[in-house]
């Protein structure tokens, strides 16, 4: 595991996507595992920085996105779709059909699970960039998820939907309650695992997947299993390390 410690949120944002483009660069056809929340819309930021001025392209790069809402329309402001397309996908050059994001719409939302994870497993993950909650989960694999899970839905923890309630005029009734996630085996396929934090608030997060075991409790953790994590974080973030 490379844990990289910047000064501030610009340097985490400009680091992690240097790493990103790296993959990105070196493979045409690149696939690349994304994630949303507050904390990846700097790296994406600079992903359009530079596709804008340096021409880096998206043309045949595949993205899978980690998980998406139960119940909530493509169109709401607050899904994942919409995130994804306003924060990133709308600024470059990506072809829609190479764009996965799970859907939490129609009668059977297992049989969606199934069929991300199917799709998921017929390509090779390049990289995939993960946010951290502050309980440690990672997607939407909530403290309890099994190691082997794979793309299921979840019912979302208390503090998640706290957390979440920010995105939702600030009131937790308006947060779903369910939600698709790919599942921690999912995400472990992945060649390379980006994660990225900042502030105080993760700080506790960022020492169990240091220093802490190893354990479903804190499901960050496993992320010391895999062969190549980069764990790009602030000062404070970092501050319990
Ligand atoms: C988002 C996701 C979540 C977030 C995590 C941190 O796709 O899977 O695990 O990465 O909740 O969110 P922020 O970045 O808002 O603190």
């Amino acid at each position: 595991m490379e844990i990289i410690i910047c000064e501030n949120y610009e340097e985490v944002s400009q680091k992690a996507a240097q790493i990103m483009l790296n993959v990105i660069k070196d493979k045409e056809n690149a696939v690349i595992g994304l994630a949303t929340g507050s904390t990846p819309i700097g790296l994406y930021q600079n992903l359009i920085k530079d596709h804008q001025d340096h021409q880096s392209s998206y043309e045949s790069v595949i993205t899978f996105n980690l998980d998406e809402y139960v119940n909530l329309p493509k169109e709401h402001p607050e899904s994942y779709y919409s995130f994804m397309h306003t924060n990133l996908l709308n600024h470059i050059n990506i072809n829609e059909e190479n764009v996965h994001i799970p859907s939490g719409l129609g009668e059977d939302i297992q049989a969606n699970c199934n069929a991300y994870e199917e799709s998921l497993k017929s390509y090779e993950m390049d990289i995939q960039l993960l946010g951290v909650g502050r309980n440690g989960h990672i997607g939407f694999n909530e403290p309890g998820t099994s190691f082997d899970s794979v793309t299921h839905v979840v019912d979302l923890d208390e503090k998640t939907i706290q957390d979440n309630a920010r995105f939702f005029e600030g009131n937790m009734d308006l947060v779903p309650k369910k939600a698709i996630t790919m599942g921690i085996a999912s995400i472990m396929r992945a060649k390379k695992i980006l994660l990225v934090a900042n502030g105080t608030n993760k700080a506790d997060a960022i020492y169990e997947l240091v220093k802490g075991e190893i354990s479903t409790s804190c499901p960050v953790t496993v992320l010391r299993n895999h062969p190549c994590v980069y764990v790009v974080i602030d000062k404070d973030a970092a501050s319990r390390l």
